[in-house]
């Protein structure tokens, strides 16, 4: 019987730099989709899956992550004197159990394996979860919950994937599929970032993940892989070396890349769509634009 996986890693450490200016006094994970920040995302999927250990690994000029899952009790017993409990109600995700949410510094930016790594102590000898921030799924059962179920019956290790056009493979951790069993795959071997015309598929990693807690002795035995980075890919694969199972699931749901500012843009117009207070407005103003027509640009 697999582990049951209690415990989730948030990297959040990255200083953001396709998003300056805005991130230059501000963390990325609390740029806003909507109405909530994109690290809101990552803590209610893995909230659904069943995560009670929340561990961030951050770096210098983060500190506002630490506020927003704080209590903050002024701003609270104020909205209780005026009676905005609708108000509260929506604050209430943003409270955390006591001592369910760890902060562990990258004092390095060595790479997402690195990163990982920083959480070790952490992490006893049982499965955990990856959760990438940048990565957002909308999906009808959340991603991280698809896998966890997945993995009831796998154990191993399970990444997340996605087909993506052979142009883009480059961007990605990709996946030398085994077994093709339709959802789930059985992974031979995994590439980060192959140079182009030489990844072994065009099934994607995407940001989320269910380790083995042997991942974290692998990170500690390899050295840097892809552009100078210590990358998770390379330790997710040093488990097949070593005769231990790793799976690929295809997950139900739409992906955003919110680490691309495309990407956060698309994912802005579709979860702004998906809301009933601003489905109706939105759309107005998509099909005012029209086909092939653009908005006016502000100021
Ligand atoms: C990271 C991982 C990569 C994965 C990707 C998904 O890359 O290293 O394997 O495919 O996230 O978003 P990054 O986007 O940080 O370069």
């Amino acid at each position: 019987m697999p582990g049951i996986v209690t415990k989730a890693i948030f990297p959040v450490a990255g200083m953001g730099t396709r998003f300056l200016p805005a991130t230059k006094a501000a963390p990325k994970e609390i740029m806003t989709l909507v109405d909530r920040p994109l690290i809101q995302y990552a803590i209610d999927e893995a909230r659904a899956a069943g995560i009670r250990e929340f561990i961030f690994v951050t770096a210098r000029g983060k500190s506002a992550l630490e506020d927003y899952f704080d209590r903050a009790p002024e701003l609270e017993n104020l909205l209780k004197e005026k009676g905005r409990d609708d108000l509260l109600d929506i604050l209430q995700p943003t409270n955390m159990d006591s001592g369910a949410i760890a902060y562990i510094r990258q004092n390095r930016p060595l790479g997402l394996g690195h990163a990982v790594w920083c959480a070790r102590r952490l992490i006893a000898n049982e499965p955990f979860a990856v959760i990438l921030p940048d990565d957002v799924i909308a999906a009808e059962k959340p991603c991280l919950q698809q896998m966890v179920e997945a993995y009831e019956t796998t154990g191993g290790s399970m990444v997340a994937a996605m087909e993506v056009p052979p142009e883009h493979v480059s961007a990605y951790g990709v996946l030398d599929v085994k077994q093709d069993m339709g959802a789930m795959v059985s992974v031979r071997g995994m590439v980060e970032k192959p140079a182009p015309g030489s990844a072994p598929s065009s099934l994607a990693v995407i940001g989320r993940y269910i380790l083995s807690p042997h991942v974290l002795d692998n990170l500690n035995r390899i050295g840097a892989g892809a552009g100078g980075e210590v990358q998770l890919t390379d330790a997710i694969a040093e488990e097949i070396s070593s005769g231990r199972d790793v799976y690929g699931l295809r997950f139900r749901g739409q992906r955003f890349d919110c680490g691309s500012k495309a990407g956060f843009l698309r994912a802005t117009v579709a979860f702004g769509l998906a809301r009933d207070d601003l489905r109706d407005d939105l759309s107005r103003y998509l099909a005012e634009l029209g086909p092939g027509r653009h908005g006016a640009p502000p100021g």
